[in-house]
């Protein structure tokens, strides 16, 4: 939700900030903009422009050379996406100028007043009540912009991350956050703030963590960190642990491409010295419940997870929506374990449900995979999965290494539990251990399923049905579909097909089916639920690991543990959807509307 920027060193600040901003373009591609001083005391070089960075980039002529700059991509909250309502905002002198990601809950209020004092509005956003804020501070705190951010940050209610730089104090840019992402990336005579590591990866690989309610000041050889009240306070220094290829595109047409096959190494990178347990710390036996929260993608995965866990540990298991979840204020205390599962570590809505969930005494075992992301550092402890960088906003490595730490999880659990036996534990683990040459295997041989899905591209409508954990990746399959290829799409139990949606059911549907571990009495309900939708004119795609007669079009996958099949069975829905995209013409990995990081409740 919105990529920031902000760089201030020796070289030209134009380069790294579009770097930047092409690197956090998946945050957001509503509009792009940036600010960069061009002669201490003049108003600032200000470029901003509707839609994707590539319109800010061709508009871009003579630009000031300046050491210094600013950059944001947005993704529209208040006030739609034009080239007025793009970031940076400017005071009215514009001499300062000001990037947010997040929402100003209060900024009506804070826009009523300020234009009762003389202050000249000229977006729709709650952003530009903070840049008209901070003037009035920084003149009250003789120039000192960031005493007069802490003083703002004190008066803002919401969720922010602001970068500001002032066009008398070039080398200065002060940020500052509240749940929402930004750090810094430290650099040889040179410093960077960004919303994530992979706006500055390519110039240094170290980086400092920011908590909450803190503001930084950073110029090209010095980082100061305080806390609003203007103590110092130390940041937690970390070295990334992936290079900028990582974050490259590599040969593919599409990251989303690039990222489904990763997935074998994601995996294996997630299984990797945990097979043998994991170092918690966290006593599992005073648990009588683990609830799940997420959304989207990781919700799916959690709903997989419970599959696992209950059968594996035995302990009663929920999924929840995150963003329902504390509204209902659920029962929960000190004997729950609550797992929120989110890639990006930053999601509001779980963040939410994590800390509604801390104050109920609950522990927190989060499975992140963002490195020192808030979810993470709010966690008694934390599961991080090593899916690398996922740039695509339809994610597909980061939900294959969710599933395995919902298997890893389960493990866990067992052995604390006593619940499978070594031999089982051992089992399991050889299977898991399986997987990335599995997944590599189906990877081999998708390329005839690229061709048949084209033939569906101008369907009105697609279905999913999975039984067990099938049913969960149907719905992934479904989300997927819907995200890239804007169509409708919906996953379904393959049992609650007569209970009302075979009525969607018409000539020429096309049907998604997933059947169970061949041989079992799930395989066979569901081919009875494959006959009902052919029966009724649907066009059935089976992917099984055993040849199926009726199927229209047929995708085999491997043997597996009935429990991990969605690992593999998912590739052919990440495939379908990302194809169907491709021939209908849609931004891979941009869909319109959506960002990859969804920091706004
Ligand atoms: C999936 O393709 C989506 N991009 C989305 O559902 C995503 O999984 C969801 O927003 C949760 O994100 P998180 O894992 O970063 O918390």
């Amino acid at each position: 939700m919105c990529g920031i920027v902000g760089y201030t060193g020796k070289d030209s600040a134009l380069t790294p900030v579009i770097e930047g901003l092409r690197r956090l373009e998946y945050r957001g591609y509503d509009s792009a903009g940036i600010a960069i001083p061009a002669e201490i005391g003049k108003p600032l070089f200000i470029e901003k422009r509707s839609g994707k960075l590539k319109n800010l980039e061709d508009a871009l002529g003579k630009t000031p050379k300046s050491n210094s700059g600013i950059g944001h991509t947005r993704w529209a909250t208040h006030g739609g996406p034009t080239d007025t309502n793009a970031h940076p905002h400017l005071d009215n002198e514009g001499k300062l100028a000001l990037i947010h990601n997040g929402i100003i809950e209060n900024y009506e209020q804070l826009r009523y007043e300020l234009e009762k004092k003389g202050h000249k509005f000229k977006s729709e956003t709650d952003t530009e009540s903070v840049v008209h804020l901070l003037s009035d501070a920084r003149k009250e705190n003789n120039g000192d912009l960031a005493a007069a951010m802490r003083q703002v940050c004190k008066q803002l209610k919401g969720s922010f991350t602001l970068l500001a730089i002032h066009a008398d104090d070039p080398t200065h840019i002060v940020g500052a956050r509240r749940n929402s992402p930004l750090v810094v990336g430290i650099g040889d005579g040179e410093n960077f703030l960004a919303s994530d590591v992979a706006a500055f990866i390519s110039h240094t690989k170290k980086a400092l963590e920011l908590g909450q309610d803190q503001v930084v000041d950073i110029t090209p050889t010095s980082i100061e960190v305080t806390d609003l009240s203007g103590q110092k306070v130390t940041g937690k220094e970390f070295e990334i642990s992936w290079d900028a290829t990582a974050a490259e595109r590599g040969g593919f047409s599409h990251f989303m491409l690039k990222e489904i096959y990763e997935q074998p190494k994601a995996i294996a990178d997630t299984l990797i010295g945990r097979l043998s347990g994991l170092d918690l710390k966290i006593k599992f036996k005073k648990f009588n419940k683990i609830v799940i929260i997420a959304c989207g993608t990781a919700y799916n995965a959690g709903l997989v997870g419970k599959y696992a866990i209950e059968k594996w540990g035995n302990i009663p298991v929920d999924v929840e929506l995150a963003s329902e979840y504390r509204y209902r204020e659920p029962s929960l205390d000190k004997k729950t374990l609550v797992i929120p599962i989110s890639q990006s570590g930053e999601t509001m809505d779980t963040l939410m449900a994590l800390r509604y969930a801390k104050s109920k005494n609950a522990t927190i075992l989060s499975v992140c995979n963002t490195n020192g992301s808030t979810i993470a550092r709010e966690s008694d402890a934390v599961l991080y999965t090593h899916a690398g960088p996922e740039i695509a906003v339809a994610s597909t490595k980061a939900f294959a290494t969710q599933l395995i730490a919902m298997y890893l999880i389960g493990l866990e659990v067992s052995r604390k539990l006593g619940t499978l036996t070594k031999n089982e534990i051992k089992q399991i683990s050889e299977e898991l251990n399986q997987l990335p040459a599995k997944v590599e295997q189906i990877l081999e041989t998708v390329e005839p399923l690229r061709q048949t899905t084209r033939k569906f591209k101008s369907a009105e409508s697609v279905l999913f049905l999975g039984r067990h954990v099938g049913y969960p990746t149907a719905l992934e399959g479904a989300l997927k579909l819907k995200e890239l290829a804007y169509m409708h799409a919906e996953g379904f139990a393959g049992g609650e097909l007569k209970h009302g949606p075979i009525a969607l059911i018409d000539q020429g549907t096309p049907v998604v089916a997933i059947m169970p571990t061949s041989g079992s009495l799930l395989a066979e309900k569901m081919a009875s639920n494959i006959q009902e939708v052919k029966a009724r004119g649907a066009i059935v795609i089976v992917i099984s690991e055993s040849d199926f007669a009726g199927a229209d079009h047929f995708i085999r996958i491997p043997k597996v543990n009935q429990l991990m099949q969605p690992v593999l069975s998912v590739v052919p829905l990440q495939v379908i959807a990302y194809e169907m995209a491709v021939a209908r013409g849609n931004d891979v990995d941009q869909p319109r509307n959506l960002a990859k990081s969804v920091t706004v409740e």
